[in-house]
């Protein structure tokens, strides 16, 4: 049984964090919430607990774990040493939702590092995640406390709904208030790279850092349902970036992502969405507050469920709503999800890059 404590997001219940703590100190696996989204704690230098960590999400051993720790002097034992560019993005960005991968120190297990010579790391803002770190006392390995493969958790159900009677604890401090998962920046290589945008922007890390860049193949996903467990091959094919090699983020119905101009985009959703309920099928749509009327044309038919996420002004609400929203829309039977995409300006970028491993492949550009 998984059992759910809740406790305040702002103030937690110190004694229901040192419960939790004393979980993760025996290896236990707790659910906890970060500012990004839901981690799945254990603790990261037991490599039994890491062990059953991947079981528990039947995540292949190839996929490397993000380190959470308390403060940056916790960084120091954990890699060979700690850049100046990691010192000084660590004293602007953290706590918060950037992830610094570096040289790794001996100390790190392979089941974290999927057997490569880094470690990302990061320290995480949420108040619950801070005390339930600082209380255990030990670095925290966290990867989304989804299954594998399923859009990442930014509320207790969502992690209950996953992992039921998988994983020992939730801790339930309400919903995430960033909503996708965090920057994460390479800075093993001889030029500062960013591997999955996040709330930490491109433009953010330009400013302080001069020399930025992109990874390339931020959007390639593995076709067909790739499932670990006892069986994954051990580190043979680690991943030199962060989920590009999985199917990531998916809902269970198909998305299409429409992008381009906006009276295109619309138009194509929506003769999309008729042929979709032509053959029997019932559509969700994913768009922006702006436009509801425009989809109003679809007309009131029972099997159309319109979700409409926030402002294209404010894509913030978008991002903190879109995993909700993705598997509200798989929850209501939806047999195929159609989405408009976002502006890509700050967080936007994040939106787009999670939107278009969701579609795998099925993006129409208008
Ligand atoms: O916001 C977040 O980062 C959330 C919260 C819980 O902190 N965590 C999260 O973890 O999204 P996860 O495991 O779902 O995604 C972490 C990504 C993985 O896809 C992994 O490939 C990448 O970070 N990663 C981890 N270690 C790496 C390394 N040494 N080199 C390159 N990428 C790495
Ligand atoms: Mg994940």
């Amino acid at each position: 049984m998984t059992e759910v404590i809740r406790v305040s997001p702002d103030r937690p219940d110190p004694a229901a964090i040192a419960r939790a703590a004393e979980c993760l100190r025996a290896g236990g696996l707790v659910a906890f919430p970060t500012e990004t989204v839901y981690g799945l704690g254990v603790h990261a230098l037991d490599r039994a607990a890491l062990r059953r960590l991947f079981e528990a999400k039947q995540r292949p051993a190839s996929d490397p774990l993000i380190v959470h720790v308390a403060s940056v002097e916790q960084l120091a034992p954990l890699v060979a040493a700690v850049p100046d560019a990691a010192r000084m993005l660590a004293g602007l960005f953290w706590p918060g939702p950037l992830t610094l991968v570096l040289t790794r120190s001996a100390a790190v297990p392979d089941e974290v590092t999927a057997g490569l010579d880094t470690v990302a790391v990061r320290v995480p803002a949420h108040p619950v995640a801070r005390a339930l770190i600082t209380a255990a006392g030990i670095p925290v390995a966290a990867p989304s406390a989804n299954l594998f493969s399923r859009p990442s958790p930014t509320q207790a159900s969502h992690v209950l709904d996953d992992l039921d009677g998988r994983i020992d604890l939730i801790v339930d401090g309400g919903s995430t208030t960033i909503g996708v998962e965090s920057t994460v920046l390479d800075l093993s290589g001889d030029v500062p790279t960013v591997l999955r945008p996040g709330a930490v922007t491109v433009e953010m890390l330009r400013e302080v850092l001069p020399r930025v860049e992109v990874h390339a193949g931020s959007h390639r996903t593995e076709i067909g349902d790739r499932r670990a467990g006892a069986s994954a091959p051990a580190f043979e094919t680690p991943m030199r970036a962060p989920g590009m090699l999985e199917k990531h983020y998916s809902p269970r119905a198909p998305l299409t992502l429409f992008e381009g101009r906006r009276d295109a985009a619309l138009r194509a959703l929506t003769v999309a969405a008729r042929s979709a309920l032509a053959e029997g099928k019932s559509v969700g749509i994913i768009a922006a507050d702006e436009d509801r009327e425009a989809l109003a044309a679809l007309g009131e038919d029972r099997r159309i469920l319109i979700r409409t996420i926030g402002s294209r002004e404010a894509v913030e609400a978008v991002a903190a709503r879109l995993y909700a929203s993705l598997r509200e829309l798989d929850a209501s039977g939806a047999d195929v999800i159609l989405v408009r995409g976002f502006p890509t300006d700050g967080i936007g970028v994040a939106v787009q890059d999670r939107l278009r491993r969701a579609a795998a492949g099925r993006i129409i550009h208008c």
